[in-house]
């Protein structure tokens, strides 16, 4: 394994164009549960993929609504780990060096800014913000109760700004992801199952445009066989592992 990240480093070290895809695994480490991890308590009966449409949605708001309250409270009380605080340093070395750095993530969590990277592309939203089902109005302050809380400017019931199965992503985040993806020489795919498109496709794009591509996460995925330089172990170990190395 170190000889895995020494490789990983050297082609670091000699890349002219980075990016990075992380997914819920990086995060798994401050205490937000991946998606594909069986949900426990409240939700053990659920799947989060009957619970992320449209359609669940408008079939039972107060259920959907309640999931996502309760996402959001693990995430107002999760810290970014030493993965995302890795990946701060490597978009530092990169910029000391003339390197483009882009990030882009699956997470709706925010770590990666509350780490303080300085670019995030954001392909799923982002769960501290809400706005409203019917016209997408965005809404800073709601009350919690028993019901589901409604738009100031128009009544439509309120929903988190993620992107749900079935939306279509926000339109200047895929571009940015999938221009990243055809133009750098790096890619770094952290903690994700890459099995849910269109992001899942980006690490393919990077290998036909060229590109290497180191995968990093704890099991094996169906990119792993594909990936230049595969990583097993949690992004909290060998993202600082990675980091470190060009200090
Ligand atoms: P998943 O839950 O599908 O996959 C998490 C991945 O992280 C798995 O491959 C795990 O092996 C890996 N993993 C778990 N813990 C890890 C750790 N500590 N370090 C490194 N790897 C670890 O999450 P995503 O791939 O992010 O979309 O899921 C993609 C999308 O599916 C999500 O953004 C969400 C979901 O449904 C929407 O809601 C639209």
């Amino acid at each position: 394994m170190t000889d895995d990240i020494h490789r990983a480093r050297e082609l670091l070290d000699h890349a002219t164009a980075v990016a990075v895809l992380t997914g819920a695994g990086i995060s798994a480490e401050s205490g937000i549960p991946t998606f594909r991890d069986a949900l426990t308590g409240l939700w053990a009966n659920f799947r989060p993929e009957d619970l992320a449409t449209p359609e669940a949605f408008e079939a039972n708001p107060k259920l959907v609504w309640d999931w996502y309250a309760w996402r959001r409270g693990a995430v107002a009380n999760a810290l970014p780990n030493a993965g995302h605080r890795a990946l701060v340093a490597i978009e530092r070395q990169c910029r000391e060096h003339q390197v483009d750095f882009t990030l882009i993530t699956q997470n709706v969590d925010g770590l990666h800014w509350a780490a303080g990277s300085l670019r995030v592309v954001e392909l799923h939203g982002n769960i501290r913000r809400v706005k409203c089902f019917d016209q997408g109005h965005a809404v800073d302050r709601w009350e919690a109760g028993e019901q589901v809380p409604t738009c100031p400017q128009c009544g439509s019931l309120l929903r988190p700004d993620v992107v749900w199965f079935g939306e279509a992503l926000p339109s200047d985040a895929l571009a940015a992801a999938f221009a990243a993806a055809r133009t750098c020489d790096l890619f770094f795919c952290v903690g994700t199952s890459t099995v849910v498109e269109p992001a899942a496709s980006l690490p393919f794009l990077a290998l036909e445009s060229g590109a290497r591509v180191i995968e990093l996460n704890s099991a094996a995925t169906p990119l792993t066989p594909h990936a230049t330089v595969s990583l097993r172990g949690t992004a909290a170990q060998l993202l600082p592992a990675l980091a470190l190395q060009g200090q």
